[in-house]
């Protein structure tokens, strides 16, 4: 370690944490449910149109002014304000991120539980010939048994923790490396089985043939919500991730090749998952129990399928795992960094305050399902659609303001240090393109249109 703070070894263990942060839930449990609910291609198109023309470039922003600040995101904003010369209220812009963080990891911990007791499921061979119908009713069990939920919400909090106490180098960079690569490998076998006796062609048909009627205000805003919540942008990971960045890395191509990895690995799952849902005459609007529905069946009736059940699962879990570490680290940086706390008791309150949030979301899936909060839903639904269709993108809109219209351009090439057209193309996306994409979407959703 060079400086008292913690710093990646290299590029490439700051582009796996990154990746190891985008992918998660969101690529393997979320995108495959939400094309379904959404109308599937247009879904797919408005999304990929996001990614482009959103995310990549406030990825960049993101990384760029992590990297600046050197902090927590909070402090991070703060100095970042003060170098513009601009209000200190910027810095609640990296509070408003730490609070989703809270708010995400919450219910990603309970979604993460339910991976691990599939895990369990796998490998007592539960799979091997289970039909469709008892896939649906053994994930409808576990969401109707609080205190098994419990163990493996606790569980996985506790594992997400240990990780975080560690401390960047000795924590995060371990997990990395190994992880992503196999899970694309794992990914690639089961997308070869879908092939083989999967409906790949109605899969292919239900994600890609364009068709414009399905595109409905909600279905925009869920796209670019998810943009934002599977490359985990507008709340401080990504900055706090980019704060350990050495300063000599391109931000640039780390930026795409993350943004690459992600895409690839949330659409190649979905296709795998849409051709068993066809072969199995399922419902492609399944819902957040898609996966724990559709895999199953599949894993269940392949060669070796216990093993195969057992390591996907382990995967996900995983790949979950390193998302979850993320979005704590930037409260937990926060804490160490603004009080005497110590990383330790940091991530001890912190882990306590999501468990007991956590614990009201596994209860809103049973005892507690008759309480709704925003937007009329559930406790877990309203949490998820808050977060990634609200406070995300307002995170990422501020983002793009602050970098776009505020900080001087000398300090922007500087980190950035791209030019001609790919500035201008970055310049575009955060002063214009970013701003009012996320605006027009929001008056929608306040029924201004
Ligand atoms: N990107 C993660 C996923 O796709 C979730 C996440 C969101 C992580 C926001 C950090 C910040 O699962």
């Amino acid at each position: 370690m060079k400086t008292k703070r913690g710093q990646w070894a290299n590029r490439w263990t700051f582009m796996l944490a990154t990746a190891g942060s985008a992918i998660g839930l969101g690529n393997i449990w979320k995108l495959p449910y939400m094309i379904g609910v959404n109308g599937g291609s247009a879904f797919v198109l408005i999304f990929l149109v996001s990614i482009v023309f959103v995310a990549i470039p406030l990825m960049m922003t993101e990384i760029m002014l992590g990297r600046r600040g050197q902090q927590n995101p909070l402090n991070t904003m703060a100095k970042l304000a003060k170098e513009a010369g601009v209000s200190r209220w910027w810095r609640w812009l990296g509070g408003m991120g730490m609070l989703a963080g809270i708010l995400i990891l919450s219910f990603y911990s309970v979604v993460a539980g339910w991976v691990m007791s599939y895990i369990g499921e796998a490998m007592q061979g539960n799979f091997t010939g289970i039909t469709a119908a008892q896939a649906s009713e053994k994930f409808d069990q576990l969401l109707a048994q609080p205190k098994v939920m419990l163990f493996w919400h606790t569980l996985f909090m506790t594992m997400t923790m240990i990780v975080v106490a560690r401390g960047v180098n000795a924590g995060l960079e371990k997990a990395n490396n190994i992880l992503i690569p196999t899970l694309f490998a794992i990914l690639l076998i089961l997308l070869g089985y879908s092939l083989s006796v999967g409906n790949m062609e109605a899969s292919a048909t239900f994600m890609f043939a364009p068709d414009f009627s399905k595109v409905t205000p909600v279905a925009v805003l869920s796209a670019l919500g998810h943009a934002f919540f599977t490359l985990s942008l507008g709340m401080g990971s990504v900055m706090v991730y980019g704060s350990y960045l050495d300063k000599k890395e391109s931000i640039a191509q780390t930026t795409l090749f993350i943004v690459l990895l992600d895409t690839l690995l949330g659409l190649l799952t979905g296709l795998a998952i849409y051709a068993l849902v066809f072969a199995n005459n399922l419902e492609p609007n399944a819902g957040p129990g898609l996966i724990f529905q559709t895999l199953p069946i599949a894993l269940g009736s392949m060669p070796a399928g216990e093993m195969f059940a057992t390591l996907f699962f382990m995967l996900v879990g995983f790949a979950a795992w390193t998302s979850a570490i993320s979005l704590v680290e930037p409260a937990v940086a926060w804490l160490v960094e603004t009080t005497k706390l110590g990383r330790i008791k940091s991530s001890i309150l912190m882990g306590l305050l999501i468990w007991l949030v956590g614990v009201s979301v596994l209860l809103s899936f049973n005892e507690w399902s008759h309480i709704k909060l925003a937007f009329g839903l559930g406790i877990f639904d309203s949490l998820d659609k808050l977060t990634s269709t609200v406070m995300l993108p307002l995170g990422g809109l501020s983002m793009a303001i602050f970098a776009g219209y505020l900080m001087k351009k000398s300090h922007i090439k500087e980190e950035l240090r791209i030019k001609g057209v790919w500035y201008q193309f970055w310049k575009i996306a955060n002063t214009v393109i970013a701003p009012v994409a996320v605006v027009i979407v929001f008056l929608n959703l306040l029924g201004v249109f």
